[in-house]
């Protein structure tokens, strides 16, 4: 896809990838916009040049009054991505996990699919556009750890797919992004294997600008989550990921 001069919304772009795929399309000219909740964070996302909208996904009226504000200022809106995400662990022996299940699967596939049908009918409108997913290496090679993150992101994946096939002959391209552990949220002091933000968005940009766009954006580091089960690997994988419960009090 094209990635000079876009205008873009960014929901989930106040911090880590979001805000550094928000810096880059920003470097390349584009408009662009990052929503999250934290509106203390938003006089400065704004001296960077970067626009800003107040968005609680687990909520559906904040999504659309956010969707009535970012069309209202940028009609021309042609790129929409959908990264809001948290990320939970989970002890699935104490059923108070059940607060962790619901936020997971509130913001990350719930909130996905109300950032999608927002956007969906303004893009199909133009007869023109992208909408990116955000899944993750998790979707596809569980981390027991954290259980109802990546159903939440299996489902994301599913969802992607199905949307993709809908939106076909619309002009709207769907593109997921798969990231594996990227040095954001915490990442960096627990999983000394988590890729710099900058490389893995040196990645991320050269797949986005593939023509035409790839429908997973696959870079290197997830290659073994995404093929695990092809490559008779996940099995043996999900045993070793495993032992990161020993982690959880009382094990
Ligand atoms: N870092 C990794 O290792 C990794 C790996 C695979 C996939 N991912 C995915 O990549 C995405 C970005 O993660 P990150 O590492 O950059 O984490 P991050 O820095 O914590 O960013 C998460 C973003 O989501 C927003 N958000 C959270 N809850 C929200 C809500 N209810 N409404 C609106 N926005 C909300 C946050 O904004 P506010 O707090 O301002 O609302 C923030 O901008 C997530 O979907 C995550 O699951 C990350």
């Amino acid at each position: 896809m094209e990635l000079q001069n876009r205008t873009a919304l960014i929901v989930g772009g106040t911090s880590g990838i979001g805000l550094g795929l928000a810096r880059r399309l920003r470097d390349l000219g584009g408009t662009v916009v990052v929503g999250g909740r934290r509106r203390d964070r938003f006089s400065d996302l704004e001296a960077e040049g970067l626009g800003t909208v107040e968005i609680d996904v687990t909520d559906g009226a904040s999504v659309t009054d956010a969707r009535d504000d970012v069309l209202a200022q940028h009609p021309q809106l042609d790129l929409v991505v959908a990264m809001s995400g948290v990320m939970l662990t989970e002890d699935l022996r104490d059923p108070a996990h059940f607060d962790a299940a619901q936020r997971s699967i509130e913001t990350n596939l719930l909130g996905t699919i109300r950032v999608t049908d927002a956007f969906t009918p303004h893009l199909i409108a133009r007869g023109a556009g992208a909408l990116v997913t955000v899944s993750s290496g998790i979707a596809f090679l569980p981390f027991p750890l954290m259980a109802s993150y990546a159903a939440s992101k299996a489902g994301v994946h599913a969802y992607t797919e199905a949307l993709r096939a809908q939106l076909a002959g619309t002009g709207v391209e769907v593109v997921e992004l798969v990231p594996p552990a990227v040095a954001t949220a915490g990442q960096e002091k627990v999983n000394p294997h988590a890729l710099p933000l900058d490389g893995f968005l040196d990645e991320v940009l050269s797949l986005l600008a593939q023509e035409p766009t790839p429908n997973e954006v696959l870079v290197q580091g997830v290659q073994m989550h995404r093929w695990a089960e092809r490559d008779g690997r996940y099995a043996d994988l999900v045993a070793q990921r495993s032992q990161a419960l020993q982690q959880l009090p009382g094990r």
